[in-house]
């Protein structure tokens, strides 16, 4: 599993929620593509009322014949314009992989979620059985479970193995940290979600002033933070503008030297 560490994935969620320009939303996906963006991260849910399979799709038709790995989800969808349901029953696993399987005209998908392990009744034993059931019969190559506990992973374990986690976790707020540490214990690559939205608005005072002093943006630091602070982790970037998605990929081969070791540790206490 060590190719999918260490590396700054781009979501699409962003790209998926309101209408937009598609080709210029794909434009700046293969620009992402173009300059290294190795991992696409959708879903499922990524969806529009009007247009239900819509983040599927434009990941799928992005990846299309580049070898980028692509995570996707399920057991969780837009149902109408404000609701949204969860369910990791056997079927519905079954099912949403089967759809996915269709979109992007693959045998095998490469990396398959549950979404909502915390919002679905059912409990995550029965979800994760059935991933790795679909991973037994090829369809699925890596299992992974998002928006989880640790409670939840030591379940799931106990009867599958987990190739991936997927959680929301920023540099300042560091909302995911048990899980995380669970993750480096098992060696289960972690995927930061939303890693530049922190859960309080903390401050940042010496990152800032060090992103004015190199003349680099602020989400860079945070990102580049991110990443040396754990070597199962990997972030999933929310940009959708050209310049951001090449800014926050530039976040792999910022220099993590003292001083930013420095400003970040005084960030944290
Ligand atoms: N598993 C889950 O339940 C779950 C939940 C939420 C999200 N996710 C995944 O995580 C991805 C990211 O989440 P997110 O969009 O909520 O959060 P995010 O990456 O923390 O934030 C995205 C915001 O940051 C801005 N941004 C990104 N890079 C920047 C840069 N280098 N400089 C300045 N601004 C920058 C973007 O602006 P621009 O749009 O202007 O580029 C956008 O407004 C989603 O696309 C999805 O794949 C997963």
């Amino acid at each position: 599993m060590k190719e999918l560490v260490g590396r700054v994935a781009l979501g699409v969620a962003g790209f998926s929620f309101a209408p937009r320009d598609r080709s210029a939303d794909l434009a700046t996906i293969r620009a992402g593509i173009a300059a290294g963006t190795a991992i696409l991260d959708t879903a499922r849910a990524y969806a529009r009322v009007d247009a239900p399979l819509y983040g599927e799709e434009l990941a799928a038709e992005a990846a299309r014949g580049t070898g980028v790995i692509v995570g996707t989800k399920g057991g969780h969808s837009r149902t109408g314009e404000s609701t949204w349901d969860a369910d990791i029953s056997a079927r519905r696993i079954r099912s949403d992989v089967e759809t996915s399987l269709r979109v992007f005209g693959r045998e095998r998908l490469d990396l398959y979620y549950l979404h909502r392990v915390d919002l679905a009744e059912q409990p995550v034993e029965e979800g994760v059985s059935a991933l790795a059931e679909l991973r037994d019969e090829g369809k699925v190559a890596r299992v992974g479970l998002s928006n989880v506990s640790v409670a939840d992973l030591e379940r799931a374990a106990a009867v599958a193995r987990v190739d991936a986690v997927q959680n929301h976790h920023s540099a300042i707020g560091r909302e995911s940290l048990d899980v995380l540490a669970w993750c480096e214990a098992n060696e289960v690559p972690f995927f930061a979600y939303s890693p530049l939205r922190p859960a309080s608005a903390a401050p940042s005072p010496h990152l800032a002033a060090l992103a004015d002093e190199r003349g680099v943006s602020l989400q860079r630091l945070y990102l580049r933070a991110l990443l040396a602070s754990s070597p199962v982790l990997s972030v999933v970037s929310g940009a959708t503008r050209p310049e951001t998605v090449l800014d926050s990929l530039a976040a792999e081969s910022e220099p993590w030297d003292e001083p930013l070791a420095t400003a970040y540790a005084a960030d944290l206490t």
